[in-house]
């Protein structure tokens, strides 16, 4: 089984109820029928009810049995307003610009998420990241013990002798452009807990990549890697992690082994954290352009699961990516 069906065998199991704001993109329809006809998840649609099931009509998906909420019509709006007014009035929202927020999708569904009216949310296949990310950083926040939301790319490589059976989890490469030593130490830990409950990674090795290995080179920024594994080793004692680390050094058992001699963690690194964001995207287009490997992201460290879909996914990404909004839910 790939990596993408044992996620979705493995939601089946957690039985969980993910929010979906774009509740009438047709991908999004179409992903909501296969979510609810597999019981992967229990999908939410948010939208105008006719217009959705027009769409449902004209894709022929069958989301008979699927709750779709109008947030205009919804009974509920109101007591979402007078909570969001109540978290964000000293950032200066009033009363009635929270009336009129809830009644977009997308603050509706993160307001269902926050008073726990769903387990989960699930957006992006019209919205772009900001759009999703903003409110879910300034409503529903992070998680306790951590102060930074980041990202994993989960990266299914053809190489199946690299990291766990092939896969390797890159982060962060989507929120953080320029994380500190602190920010870059709990990235580190939240990138470890997403190996766990997505990969099925039970004991995650960490690399905390630079240009440098163990002393190398002296620079700053390797001074600020050095620092964040120190402070991640604090956050996490027990967990398998190293640094600072080349990427062959992280990955290459005969090159780790020559630079880094009895480190724990390198050349069988499963878990690689990038020192900033320009490093991480880069490094996860290259891996996913010229390494052949299958990219899946995921947000981490808010303190309920929402996740976000490229513009150009298919009805697949938007299943898969409910699938493991459901299991981060367990977390
Ligand atoms: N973790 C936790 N909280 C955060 C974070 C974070 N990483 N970033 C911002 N916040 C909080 C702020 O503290 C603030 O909270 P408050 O309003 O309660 O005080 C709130 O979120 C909003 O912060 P802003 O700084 O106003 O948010 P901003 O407008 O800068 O947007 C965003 C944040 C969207 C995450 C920004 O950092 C960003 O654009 N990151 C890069 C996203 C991107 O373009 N990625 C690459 C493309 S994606 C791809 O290639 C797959």
């Amino acid at each position: 089984m790939g990596f993408k069906e044992q996620v979705k065998a493995r939601a089946r199991l957690a039985v969980k109820r993910i929010v979906l704001p774009e509740g009438d993109e047709p991908r999004t329809v179409q992903a909501a029928a296969i979510l609810a006809a597999e019981k992967i998840a229990e999908p939410v649609l948010l939208g105008d009810p006719a217009r959705i099931q027009a769409v449902a009509a004209e894709t022929g998906a069958d989301i008979a049995g699927i709750e779709c909420i109008d947030p205009k019509a919804s009974p509920k709006a109101a007591e979402y307003a007078k909570t969001l007014y109540e978290l964000r009035k000293a950032k200066g929202v009033t009363e009635e610009a929270a009336a009129q927020l809830v009644l977009d999708p997308m603050y509706f569904g993160i307001m269902m998420v926050k008073c726990g009216d769903a387990d989960g949310l699930v957006s992006g296949a019209v919205h772009t990241t900001g759009d999703m990310l903003r409110p879910a950083l300034q409503i529903i926040k992070t998680r306790p013990g951590i102060k930074v939301v980041s990202s994993s790319f989960l990266m299914d490589c053809p190489n199946k002798a690299l990291g766990h059976n092939g896969l390797l989890v890159y982060s962060d490469c989507v929120v953080c452009p320029c994380p500190t030593a602190e920010e870059l130490a709990q990235i580190a830990v939240s990138a470890a807990e997403t190996a766990r409950v997505l990969c099925g990674i039970e004991e995650p090795k960490v690399a905390l990549l630079s240009f440098s290995t163990k002393g190398s080179a002296r620079h700053d920024l390797v001074n600020k890697v050095q620092e964040a594994t120190r402070l991640a080793h604090e956050l996490a004692p027990d967990l398998a992690l190293d640094g600072e680390l080349q990427f062959d050094a992280a990955i290459v058992p005969e090159i780790g082994a020559s630079k880094a001699k009895g480190s724990p963690v390198a050349g069988h690194a499963n878990v690689l954290v990038f020192p900033d964001l320009q490093a991480g995207n880069i490094g996860y287009k290259i891996t996913q352009r010229i390494g052949g490997a299958e990219a899946f992201a995921v947000l981490q460290g808010l303190a309920k699961p929402c996740n976000d879909l490229s513009r150009g996914c298919s009805v697949d990404d938007i299943v898969t990516t409910v699938a493991a909004t459901a299991l981060q839910a367990l977390i």
